[in-house]
């Protein structure tokens, strides 16, 4: 989520948890904690390669690096369109409220007098606020075998969010129709896309769906049931909201991830307060303003009927993109916090472990880990997701950690909460108990081929104390951690380091900020995305890194105030989708993109389509 509506910014964990400064006290220098991490290697680096002698050396070098593009330049990244280095090329793919198949309602968009959006419509276009997504390629047989395509697939797509002036044409809606086409823009876009004639499109397809903030859902998991989730109107479950970013598990399925859904909640009556358990959850009277709950009672905290509904927000949904009658199921085995991405992989045994930040300043990093094979667990019927145990994460000082455990036999939790459910569906309250390091902002995460973890968090200015794993206060820039587990992902203590300060990349070529959207790729880069303003001037961007060197390259910058989010490839990485988000902030007098450049056609989230020229490998 971007400064617009920067809820991630306020501070709603009351712990004391400051384990480096209060029991260690020690006072990392930002000096200190660069030593002997990448933060120093990037920044040498490139005060060398920024130099004309070496760049005939690196052109010979080319073919054997990594990384082998020419940077975009900082003096070009801060226009109302994107740009793209120069070996690249870019297209553009459904953007919010293109029909979701050929031949659906067309986008009809909020103009002077217009009464904007339809909420029929919206419920089969794109939705708006464009961020994590996964490419789910098509399979085709070949002589021998069945081989994945690239040249056609099914792509999942969050819509995280989109405020309503842009969507409804006003503020406050002033009838449950406006809020219903706020709540059909949220949610999850699945469409089937192709390519033909070497341009991606959208196709007619009997798994295009939306699922939005109205569309039937499952609880799944330990707190499936629960009294915590029950209404006194006895409502089915439906919905979900603020979708950010995403992950896939080994299964083929899509994981959406609940990150503000706070924010969509307000209280009609004047006399509500939050509870304890809201507060830590930053609910409050108004939440974003989008005003759902002026004329739909589910989102009004103060209703009698729908007491619970908010426990019901801030999950993990899994989706089976090829099963369009499947309902997504919220695994509630992964904990509620404001969920920003879930990494899946494979552990030891052949355990799934997903890996997750809870974007907030002061909150947390977790990971789940399943009870056993993920294999032999969905051959007996039961799902990876709904059976395994919750850590969340402390960084010590001395560059190791733990994973702490949530758990209701945990004596500590056992005196606030009665059982497991309950620890779930509070996990933030059960890792304050435990003492979990509060972080920088956790933004996505990333496994890389070699073991490392990798987590940006993307920065928090009310820091006032530095710690190690937290080293700059007020950390403006933000940074990116990186951990490897014991026992192949499964095990309770990492060893960590800082990968990079965003700092340290200030006054260089390669300078960004606020590092967001992240993905390790198969062969070893690290891709950086950016949410937040950047220094230079610059838009917010798309970076490739070398870990073993250091070399840092900017591969694509976006447009005004727009956010780059959200990483999707083909299986043979030779096509790469991203997202524009809120270009403009919607202000057609910033930038009319993906329209041509006219300074009245308002801009659209969108997904642009990345290639090389030569055909080559993204980040090649
Ligand atoms: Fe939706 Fe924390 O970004
Ligand atoms: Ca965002
Ligand atoms: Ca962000
Ligand atoms: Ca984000």
């Amino acid at each position: 989520m971007t400064h617009e509506h920067e809820e991630d910014d306020f501070v709603v964990n009351p712990s004391d948890n400051r384990p480096f400064t209060d029991v260690l006290k020690v006072h990392v220098s930002r000096r200190d904690v660069a030593k002997g991490s990448l933060a120093v290697a990037a920044t040498s680096f490139f005060a060398s390669s920024d130099a004309s002698a070496t760049w005939g050396w690196w052109r010979r070098r080319k073919r054997k690096e990594l990384i082998g593009f020419t940077p975009v330049p900082v003096a070009a990244g801060n226009g109302p369109v994107p740009t793209i280095s120069e070996e690249y090329e870019y297209s553009v793919l459904i953007p919010w409220g293109d029909p979701i198949v050929p031949g659906g309602p067309a986008f009809d968009p909020v103009r002077p007098g217009n009464a904007a959006q339809q909420a029929e419509d919206q419920k089969h276009q794109v939705g708006i606020g464009h961020d994590g997504m996964t490419f789910f390629p098509r399979w085709k047989r070949g002589r021998w075998w069945w081989y994945p395509r690239n040249d056609r697939g099914i792509l999942c797509l969050n819509c995280e969010f989109g405020i309503n002036p842009r969507v409804m044409g006003k503020s406050t809606p002033e009838s449950l129709d406006d809020v219903r086409i706020s709540q059909h823009a949220h949610g999850v876009t699945i469409v089937e896309i192709r390519k033909k004639n070497g341009q991606w499109e959208t196709m007619k397809s009997k798994v295009a769906r939306r699922i939005h903030a109205n569309t039937p859902v499952e609880v799944s998991g330990p707190v499936a049931g629960h009294p915590l989730l029950a209404n006194a109107a006895h409502n089915e479950p439906a919905g979900t909201v603020n979708n950010c970013a995403n992950g896939e598990t080994p299964w083929g399925t899509y994981l959406t991830c609940e990150e503000n859904f706070n924010g969509y909640f307000g209280a009609t009556s004047p006399d509500w307060e939050p509870t304890e358990e809201q507060a830590r959850y930053g609910f409050d009277n108004d939440g974003f303003n989008y005003g759902w709950e002026l004329f739909d009672p589910r989102f009004d905290l103060s209703s009698p009927d729908y007491q619970n509904e908010n426990n019901r927000f801030g999950w993990v949904v899994e989706i089976d993109p090829r099963r369009p009658h499947k309902k997504p199921v919220k695994r509630t085995a992964l904990g509620r916090f404001k969920h920003e991405n879930a990494a899946v992989t494979l552990g030891k045994g052949g355990r799934a472990v997903v890996y997750m930040g809870d974007d907030q300043r002061f909150d947390y990093v977790y990971k789940f880990v399943s009870e056993s094979n993920a294999w032999s667990m969905r051959a007996r019927g039961k799902s990876p997701l709904d059976h395994g145990k919750l850590y969340v994460a402390r960084f010590d000082d001395d560059g190791t950690g733990e994973w702490l455990e949530l758990t209701i036999d945990n004596p500590a939790i056992a005196t606030r909460f009665n059982d497991q459910a309950e620890v779930l569906t509070y996990a933030r309250i059960a890792a304050d108990i435990v003492g979990a390091t509060p972080m920088d902002r956790p933004e996505w995460i990333s496994v890389a081929p070699d073991g490392w973890v990798y987590g940006t968090m993307t920065n928090n200015s009310q820091r006032t104390e530095p710690n190690a794993p937290n080293p700059e206060a007020p950390n403006n820039d933000g940074h990116i951690l990186r951990w490897k587990d014991t026992d192949r992902f499964t095990g309770t203590t990492f060893k960590w380091d800082i990968f990079i300060l965003a700092s340290s990349t200030r006054e260089t070529e390669n300078v960004f900020t606020d590092p967001d959207g992240l993905w390790a790729d198969p062969d070893g880069r690290i891709f950086i995305q950016t949410d937040g303003g950047q220094p230079d001037e610059l838009n917010n961007q798309m970076l490739v890194a070398n870990p073993k060197n250091g070399d840092i390259r900017r591969i694509f910058t976006g447009v005004t105030d727009d956010e780059i989010t959200g990483i999707a490839v083909t299986p043979d990485r030779r096509t790469m989708f991203i997202n524009t988000q809120h270009p403009g902030n919607g202000d057609p007098t910033a930038t009319n993109f993906p329209a041509p450049t006219d300074g009245v056609t308002p801009p659209r989230d969108a997904t642009i389509v990345i290639t090389r020229k030569d055909g080559g490998v993204i980040g090649s």
